[in-house]
């Protein structure tokens, strides 16, 4: 196992510290990194938030988080309460300029230590919390910034955020999250592709016919209507998550690993994303909201049932989508008339996050038609669950009586090779942004870029008579989906599901 570099001492104030993310995310990360001997006992945790707590009642929150969100074989008493005793809470209401003493007295001349604030709180208030914590003097030059998705819900209010923080904080002091960057496997495609001469030199239109980005979970809304039904799938998952994966699949190979040099190359993709004309959004997109169908072998309500009850009251209507299927194209050389067919929904049948690369058949088959169907080679990158990659090939079928072919696999579990638990996203990421490096961040331009390409789809649907399709909780989403890849003569990978 690679060994743990121990960081410099910090203070994290984390604002939005009693909801969902902090509880179910942070505090775990944070844990296990301290458990892995990663930060010392001179680093402090410092909740904020407008709840009346303190430090004691804030802790037992934090205890009970833990307890249930981290395996109890790695909770030892002693471990945990050393943690817990690093935590402390400050009351203060991030959008109010007044009564941030209980912040501030925490601060009190030291200046010198790294400062992470980490705003776990909805993208409206990251302006005014960053004004307030300049006012308060608490923005040191050694202070960072740490910004959740989604950086607003289109490209202008993005813009005003961005322009709102960087008034205060750097853009290098500006650290903008995409969880998905922190995922062991997600770093891995960058590792396949350019520590492998074997891959990259096939990474092209002359043998790639086109990419598959699926990113299914099981979860409906959950609790989280208010924020979901603003947002859709293609601002929660697409804007972000999906089109990283695409950068991170079609870029350049970077000059290094430095932050500058890895976003310049995906920012070039973004921006030769051909963008999708008002006219061909029909035919290039696809947008579902389940229905009441099953999930994990239980019935399960419809979207808009699940809406009334995470936001309260009956009689919700919504054209949110919670899926989306779309093709997309990367205008370069490299990439020419290779389609990347993206997926995303939620009560899809699996919880799963896979890339395809599915490449040419041969020019010309030597083997007579009986000898089998030829099969492409198709290369399976297992994001999560299971995570793994498996190539698809052509061997000969063993044994005497002619020469056969049959497809077998190459595979590679990565579960198995390297039989370690993966961290979560959020311990690299959170100790990345105590190390100053920003290489798994966006850049201000990366955010710009994806939202401009998004932003057209968002106006046509808007513009559009024509509701989500529905699909039922449990499938593989409304049948238009199968029809926009079948359209061009290809299919979804059929394994999944
Ligand atoms: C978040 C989205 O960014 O990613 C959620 O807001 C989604 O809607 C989640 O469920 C998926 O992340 P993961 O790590 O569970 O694949």
């Amino acid at each position: 196992m690679a060994a743990i570099i121990p960081v410099d001492d910090f203070d994290c104030v984390v604002f939005g510290a009693t909801g969902d993310l902090t509880l179910r995310k942070l505090l775990p990360a944070l844990y296990n990194r301290f458990r892995d001997g990663q930060f010392s006992t001179r680093c402090r945790i410092i909740a904020a938030a407008r709840s009346n707590l303190n430090d004691e009642s804030y802790r037992e929150r934090a205890r009970h988080a833990l307890h249930e969100h981290v395996p109890k074989e790695n909770l030892p008493d002693d471990t945990l309460n050393s943690f817990l005793s690093l935590i402390f809470y400050a009351r203060v209401d991030g959008a109010k300029s007044d009564h941030w003493e209980g912040l501030t007295t925490l601060f009190q001349g030291d200046s010198e230590r790294i400062r992470v604030f980490y705003l776990a709180t909805s993208p409206s208030l990251y302006g005014p919390v960053c004004h307030n914590l300049s006012e308060n003097g608490l923005v040191t030059p050694k202070s960072r910034v740490v910004l959740e998705k989604p950086i607003g819900h289109d490209l202008a209010s993005a813009r005003q955020i961005i322009e709102e923080v960087g008034k205060y904080f750097a853009e290098k002091q500006t650290y903008r999250i995409d969880h998905f960057l922190g995922k062991e496997t997600v770093q891995n495609l960058l590792a396949l592709r350019f520590a492998n001469v074997i891959f990259e030199r096939l990474w092209n239109a002359d043998v790639i016919d086109h990419v598959q980005i699926t990113v299914a979970e099981t979860v409906g809304v959950e609790g989280r209507g208010s924020y979901y039904d603003t947002s859709g799938a293609l601002r929660d998952m697409v804007q972000n998550h999906l089109l990283q994966l695409v950068c991170l699949l079609a870029m350049e190979p970077p000059i290094n690993l430095q932050a500058d040099a890895l976003r310049d190359e995906k920012l070039k993709v973004l921006r030769a994303l051909r963008p999708i004309a008002p006219h061909e959004v029909s035919q290039m997109t696809v947008r579902g909201q389940y229905v009441a169908g099953a999930s994990g072998g239980k019935a399960v309500d419809g979207y808009l049932k699940d809406l009334s009850e995470s936001i309260q009251g009956d009689g919700h209507v919504s054209d949110t989508e919670t899926f989306v299927a779309l093709k997309a194209e990367v205008r370069t050389w490299r990439w020419a008339n290779v389609p990347f067919y993206l997926r995303t929904g939620k009560r899809l049948p699996q919880k799963v996050s896979e890339v395809v690369i599915q490449f040419r058949t041969v020019p010309i088959s030597v083997f007579p038609p009986e000898a089998a169907e030829m099969q492409a080679n198709r290369l399976v990158i297992r994001l999560q669950p299971e995570e793994g990659i498996r190539l698809g090939m052509m061997t000969k079928d063993p044994g005497p009586g002619g020469l056969r072919l049959r497809p077998t696999e190459l595979d590679v579990s990565f579960e198995e090779a390297f039989s370690i638990r993966y961290p979560d996203a959020y311990e690299r990421l959170l100790m990345d942004t105590v190390r100053g490096n920003a290489t798994l961040f966006m850049r201000r331009d990366e955010v710009e870029a994806a939202w401009l390409w998004v932003e057209p789809i968002l106006d046509a649907w808007s513009n559009s008579a024509e509701r989500p399709k529905p699909y039922a909780a449990g499938s593989w989403g409304p049948t238009a989906s199968i029809a926009l890849i079948e359209r061009d003569g290809r299919t979804w990978h059929e394994e999944l599901g």
